[in-house]
């Protein structure tokens, strides 16, 4: 069993996509999309303790979770990892233990270690629920899911037919994991991934996926193309050349966009290096839903919090 499901199989932890039986990632979709629509609940969380506890920078994931709980009428706390006293040398654990103690039940925890999240939540008194908001590069959940649902809207909800391009450095990102993870279980028919060798991951991510370095021949005919952030770090560890030779192999612009399918839509988890892996009339034009993923965030994590919480 799973550690995110209880001996009953209910979810009291969300910490990654993989293994999340269909049925259970649909409905957080439909809740989601209902939410979407103007169904949420105002009070289903009122009185709740929720922490946001990210040990690593955030705008989106952050503050779109402190949105979701307040518009579900819980009491949020925001967690400062620079001016608390994990600067003393104070451990993770011992931060959650602490704000468990006043009362908190609920912990989105985003930190730089593979696992860590899991390992907070094995640790976790019984109530007490964790939502991985990113773990190093194993999983972001509630993107993957947010990403999905964004999907969902443009393209409906049957995903056989569905032709989706993952591009960027897919080795070193949580959000590529969780959306390959939640395309698998909602059956997407044709699933391609494009990056350097370099940035390709050498485990099993990217089984069932047919995978290129080729972006030009990888956009034929796709309907969605899902960009990755090329994380700079990585030109340090020379595992990309030069930010100019990464625009021109694996950059979406407006003509190399022109060989996906004419409905074809740009997806992009934030933050963007505009100028290098998009273009900025791609990003800001009529085919992104950048924008649209950011909305869908506070809904998906609304659905989330009530499921786990209320
Ligand atoms: N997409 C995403 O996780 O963005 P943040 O790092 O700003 O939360």
């Amino acid at each position: 069993m799973s550690p995110q499901f209880d001996e009953r199989g209910r979810l009291i932890h969300l910490l990654t996509l993989e293994g999340l039986p269909r049925t259970a990632l649909l409905a957080l979709l439909d809740r989601a999309q209902a939410i979407a629509e103007g169904s949420a609940d105002r009070k289903a969380l009122e009185g709740v303790g929720v922490c946001t506890l990210f040990f690593e920078p955030s705008t989106r994931t952050r503050l779109s979770f402190q949105r979701a709980a307040q518009r579900l009428g819980a009491d949020v706390l925001n967690f400062d990892a620079a001016t608390s006293s994990t600067t003393k040398g104070e451990t993770a654990l011992d931060t959650l233990k602490n704000i468990e103690a006043m009362g908190v039940r609920g912990f989105v925890v985003r930190h730089s270690g593979d696992g860590a999240v899991a390992a907070l939540a094995g640790a976790a008194g019984p109530g007490t629920s964790l939502l991985n908001a990113g773990d190093g590069r194993s999983a972001h959940p509630t993107q993957g899911l947010l990403d999905m649902l964004t999907l969902r809207q443009a393209k409906g909800a049957d995903f056989a037919g569905l032709r989706v391009l993952i591009v960027g450095d897919v080795k070193h990102s949580r959000v590529a994991r969780s959306d390959l993870h939640a395309l698998r279980t909602l059956g997407a028919g044709d699933i391609r991934v494009c990056a350097p060798r370099s940035l390709l991951p050498e485990d099993g991510t990217l089984e069932g996926c047919t995978v290129t370095q080729d972006f030009d021949a990888a956009l034929e005919g796709v309907d969605a193309v899902m960009m990755l952030r090329l994380q700079r770090e990585r030109m340090e560890e020379g595992l990309v050349a030069s930010l100019e030779d990464y625009h021109r192999d694996y950059g979406l612009s407006a003509a190399r966009l022109a060989r996906a399918d004419a409905d074809a839509v740009v997806l992009h988890p934030g933050p963007m290096n505009r100028g290098v892996e998009i273009d900025s009339d791609v990003a800001d034009g009529p085919r992104s839903l950048i924008l649209r993923q950011v909305a869908n965030g506070v809904a998906v994590r609304m659905a989330v919090l009530e499921a786990l919480l209320g």
